[in-house]
C-alpha cells in the first residue's frame, strides 16, 4: 500500500464524525491546531469533510473568542486531565480552559485561495470567530504589546526546555488535587514529561479553575507567563492572513492593522542576541532560554524580522543541520536538556516542519526549505506516521497512526 494511500486511511480511522481526533489511546478529542493541520490533509481528497473539521473546532468557542486547546465531547477515562479536571469552563461544549497556537485563518485562507464565489462564501461563514479569536489573543493574553502564554500546553510544546525558566520560578500548590496520569499508560514513559512538570501543569489548571476561568486574571495573576515564538509567529503569520481576508471579504481593516504593528514590533522582544536566535522569555523576570527551538525559525513564516536577525537564524539552523541527521528538532542539540527521544526536547514534529519549510520557501531560502521538507519525509518512509521522531536516528517517538502526520505528508503530495 502506498504511504499516500496509508495517510488517508490513518485520517479515516481518526475520524469521529465531523473532526478527527489526533490519535487513539493518548488522545481521544478533537485538539485545536491538530483539527487545523488535519484539515489540509484531508482537503486533499474531501473538501467538505476538511471543511467541517473547522466548523467542529468553532463549535467549541467560549463566549470571550477563545478557541480551547481540546473539546470535550465527551468524558474519556482512559485521557487525563479530561473535562471534571477542568471543571466549570465557559464555552458552549465542556472545553480545556486555555489555547493553542493559532494557525486556524492560516488554514482557512489556504484552503480558500482560488478567488471562487464558494471560497468567498466559506471564508464569510467562519471570518467573524475567526477575527474574535485573534482579539482575545490580543486582548485577554497580551501584556505590555507581547503576547504571552499561561501554560506550557498552551504553546502546544508541553514539556519543551523553554518553559524551564517560567516553571522553575512556580511551585507546585500545596492543596493540589491527587490524580492518576493516563499519558504514561499509552506510550513510555521516556518520551513524555517529567512527573514535576506534571504536577506544575496542573498547578496551572487549578489556578484557572480557582478564578472561574476569568481569562485576564489567569494572564496577570498565574503562576506561569512567558512569551513564546511559535504563538507570537503563529498569530502574526495569522493576523497578516486574517487581513488578506477582510480585504477579500471587504472588512474593516484598521484594527488588524494594529494587531500586525504590535506585532511586528513585539518580535524584537524575543530576540535573545546572545543566542543570535528567537527564544522564549519569562515576561515577569525578562530572562530568555536558552536554545534553538523549532520554533526559532518561524520569523520566516511570519515574515518578521531583520535582515540580520534571518541571517544568524540560517546560521544556528546550519550549525544544527550539521548535528542532527532529520531537521528540524525540537530542542538545541547544543543544549542543556536535550533528550533526541523526550516529546519536545528533541524529537522533529511534522506541523513545526511544514510551517517552517513553508515560511522558508516563501522568503526565498530554498535550501533550507527542502532540508527541512524531505528529512520529514525520509523519517515518515522510514518509520511511518509517528507523531514525531528522534531527529538523530530517524525513529518515531511517542504515538503511531498520528493525524497531523499523516495531514502534513498528505498536503506535500499535492
Ligand atoms: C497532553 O495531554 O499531553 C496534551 O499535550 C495536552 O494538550
Amino acid at each position: 500500500m502506498s504511504l499516500t494511500q496509508k495517510a488517508i486511511d490513518i485520517l479515516t480511522k481518526n475520524d469521529r464524525g465531523g473532526y478527527t481526533i489526533p490519535t487513539s489511546g493518548l488522545y481521544p478529542y478533537q485538539w485545536n491546531w491538530d483539527s487545523a493541520f488535519v484539515a489540509l490533509g484531508i482537503a486533499t481528497y474531501d473538501f467538505t469533510r476538511a471543511w467541517s473539521e473547522i466548523t467542529t473546532l468553532i463549535e467549541g468557542q467560549w463566549p470571550d473568542g477563545m478557541i480551547p486547546s481540546i473539546i470535550f465531547r465527551s468524558d474519556d477515562p482512559d485521557y487525563f486531565p479530561g473535562p471534571s479536571r477542568w471543571g466549570n469552563t465557559l464555552g458552549p461544549i465542556p472545553s480545556t480552559g486555555i489555547s493553542q497556537p493559532p494557525v486556524l485563518a492560516t488554514v482557512v485562507r489556504t484552503l480558500t485561495d482560488n478567488a471562487t464565489a464558494q471560497d468567498k462564501a466559506r471564508r464569510a461563514e467562519v471570518y467573524d470567530a475567526l477575527y474574535a479569536s485573534h482579539k482575545w489573543f490580543h486582548e485577554a493574553r497580551t501584556v505590555a504589546g507581547i503576547v504571552t502564554t499561561v501554560h506550557p500546553w498552551e504553546t502546544g510544546r508541553d514539556n519543551c526546555p523553554e518553559w524551564n525558566i517560567g516553571l522553575d520560578g512556580m511551585t507546585v500548590a500545596p492543596d493540589l488535587a491527587p490524580y492518576t496520569r493516563m499519558d504514561n499508560k499509552h506510550s513510555d514513559p521516556k518520551f513524555r514529561p517529567s512527573q514535576e512538570q506534571y504536577d506544575k501543569f496542573l498547578t496551572i489548571v487549578q489556578f484557572g479553575q480557582s478564578v472561574g476561568w476569568d481569562q485576564r486574571r489567569l494572564t496577570d495573576e498565574g503562576p506561569f507567563l512567558m512569551a513564546d515564538p511559535n504563538i507570537h509567529f503563529v498569530l502574526l503569520r495569522a493576523d497578516k492572513d486574517l487581513r488578506a481576508m477582510a480585504v477579500d471579504l471587504g472588512k474593516p481593516t484598521d484594527e488588524i492593522d494594529g494587531w500586525i504593528d504590535k506585532g511586528e514590533a513585539a518580535t524584537d522582544y524575543l530576540w535573545n542576541d546572545d543566542l543570535g536566535a528567537f527564544t522564549a522569555r519569562d515576561v515577569r523576570t525578562g530572562q530568555f532560554s536558552g536554545g534553538f527551538s523549532n520554533c526559532s525559525a518561524l520569523c520566516f513564516y511570519a515574515d518578521s524580522g531583520t535582515p540580520e536577525q534571518r541571517a544568524k537564524t540560517l546560521e544556528n539552523m546550519e550549525r544544527i543541520a550539521a548535528r542532527v541527521d532529520y531537521m528540524l528538532p525540537s530542542w538545541d542539540p547544543d543544549a542543556a536538556d536535550f533528550e533526541p527521544q523526550r516529546y519536545w526536547c528533541g524529537p522533529l514534529w511534522p506541523q513545526m516542519n511544514y510551517m517552517t519549510a513553508l515560511g522558508l520557501s516563501e522568503q526565498g531560502e530554498n535550501a533550507m526549505a527542502e532540508r527541512v521538507r524531505a528529512d520529514l519525509c525520509r523519517a515518515i518512509e522510514q518509520s511511518g506516521f509517528w507523531e514525531c521522531f528522534n531527529p538523530v536516528t530517524g525513529e518515531g517517538c511517542v504515538s503511531s497512526q498520528f493525524s497531523w502526520t499523516a495531514a502534513v505528508w498528505l498536503s506535500w503530495q499535492h
